[in-house]
């Protein structure tokens, strides 16, 4: 990169076509309002890198709103308005979002509580952002266009370094530590030494807290991107003191076994969920679970509440075991397919990762159950068995879980389902009828992982 600040008319000159096309209509109905207005943020700092941007946040000084309903009349799309923050959002025929928003001072009532906001010019609202190099501006209307850079972000974008504009800014949101961390993985910048200094210190001082479960949550599943920085992350989150902020004990969960991160992610990586149909596993939750497992379930559970899980991953928390249990299990001369298939039904991708990342073996299970496992299903129901003539009763459906068993196992195939269904069936009801004799009536025995393991 030039050592001096780019040209902003080169930097526009550059832009990916459909960008430059929006923009070409955000200045036309800027100019039929009058606007003055700056494009900010993350879309900026993209440009200066000489990346292509990853959205426009549009900063419109004195009211946003006009300037949005125009816009949003002139390209026919929706448009999502914030009365109270002077902030509107459109969505792009392409799915992507537009954000404009009013130009703002802020103000910190409480830490970590969200500001009190006036209208303001922009360099006021390029003071209240989290780091230099986020603090750039390219205004766009009235000419001519200028970069604004009252903090010197240029130099600190171009060395990669993370500072703070001021000394109360990660007690006044802590989230921009967070934010930090996300720009040092995706990015590979670093926080500046007294940035990270001022980080620590407002972590041990408990910044944390003032963060609602639900803000927290997000800004962790923000944080971690991807699973190939995912151990660096979390690496990061335990050396600047914020796990300490999540719960007390997680520090040591962590330090028990600092790899356990690396490991869940390399097995996350090798797994193909989506060619499973299956949702992809979210980072931040498989890196959480696989820390905590170590945790005693008292302090899972706290950790629940603090970052108010859904129900999903609360029992997946909760049953923390699924993750550590399971692979201790997983005999490494292969246990019989209907028993692993039992043991992983019902466990979240993030489980599965964790299953995996315990051995070649556990691995290899999982894979074999995400293509082709989880995907048998009997072709015949009840109603087929009854149909036969054979009477309804329970031990209907007990053949029909014998027989789903024998297919998993590959003892028959989808052709024998019936057949193989049938003689189970009577079986059970000749063995019904010769009490004590059940075990030899075909059923497949105790379920050794069964729910809740
Ligand atoms: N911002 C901030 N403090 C926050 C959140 C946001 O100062 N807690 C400012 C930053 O200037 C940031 C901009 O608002 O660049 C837009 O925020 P956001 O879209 O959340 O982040 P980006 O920087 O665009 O990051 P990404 O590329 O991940 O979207």
């Amino acid at each position: 990169m030039n050592r001096s600040a780019p040209d902003p008319d080169r930097l526009l000159a550059d832009l990916p076509e459909a960008t430059g096309r929006l923009l070409a209509g955000v200045l036309a109905a800027a100019g039929r309002t009058g606007a003055e207005l700056a494009w900010a943020g993350g879309g900026i700092r993209d440009l200066l890198r000489g990346e292509p941007p990853s959205n426009v946040d549009l900063v419109v000084v004195g009211d946003a709103l006009p300037l949005a309903r125009r816009l949003a009349t002139d390209l026919d799309v929706p448009v999502k308005i914030h009365p109270r923050f002077g902030t509107a959002t459109l969505e792009l025929t392409d799915g992507s979002l537009l954000d404009l928003a009013t130009a703002r001072r802020e103000r910190y009532a409480a830490p970590g509580a969200l500001p009190e906001i006036e209208p303001s010019s922009l360099v006021d609202d390029l003071a209240r952002r989290d780091f230099t190099a986020n603090a750039l501006a390219l205004r766009l209307t009235p000419a001519p266009r200028l970069l604004l850079d009252p903090h010197r972000g240029w130099p600190d974008l171009r060395s990669g370094i993370l500072r703070v504009l001021h000394r109360a800014s990660f007690v006044d949101d802590p989230t921009r530590i967070l934010r930090g961390v996300r720009f040092e993985a995706r990015l590979g910048w670093r926080f500046e030494p007294e940035t990270e200094r001022l980080a620590r210190e407002a972590l041990s001082a408990g910044a944390l807290a003032a963060l609602s479960g639900d803000r927290l949550r997000r800004e962790l599943r923000r944080t971690c991107e991807n699973f190939e920085r995912l151990s660096f992350v979390w690496d990061r989150f335990h050396g600047l003191g914020l796990l300490a902020g999540l719960d007390p004990e997680l520090p040591t969960a962590y330090a028990t076994d600092e790899a356990a991160v690396a490991r869940v992610a390399a097995a996350a990586r090798r797994l193909d969920f989506a060619g499973a149909g299956r949702p992809a596993p979210e980072p931040w939750l498989t890196a959480l679970l696989a820390i905590a497992a170590s945790m005693p379930v008292a302090a899972r559970g706290r950790l629940d509440l603090r970052l108010d899980l859904d129900r999903t991953a609360r029992r997946a928390l909760l049953r923390g075991g699924a993750g550590a249990g399971f692979p201790r299990r997983l005999p490494a001369a292969g246990e019989s397919a209907h028993v692993v298939t039992q043991a992983f039904t019902g466990l979240g991708s993030e489980e599965l990762c964790l299953v995996a990342a315990a051995g070649d073996s556990a691995s290899a299970w999982v894979t074999r159950y995400l293509t082709e496992l989880s995907r048998i299903a009997l072709r015949i129901g009840g109603e087929d068995l009854v149909a036969t003539g054979l009477p309804s009763g329970p031990h209907v459906g007990e053949a029909l879980r014998a027989t789903l068993d024998a297919r998993l196992d590959g003892r028959i195939g989808a052709d024998d389902e019936l057949a193989f269904a049938l003689g189970v069936a009577r079986r059970v009801l000749g063995a019904e009828r010769e009490p004590g004799d059940r075990a030899a009536a075909g059923r497949t025995g105790a379920r050794p992982w069964g729910a809740g393991a």
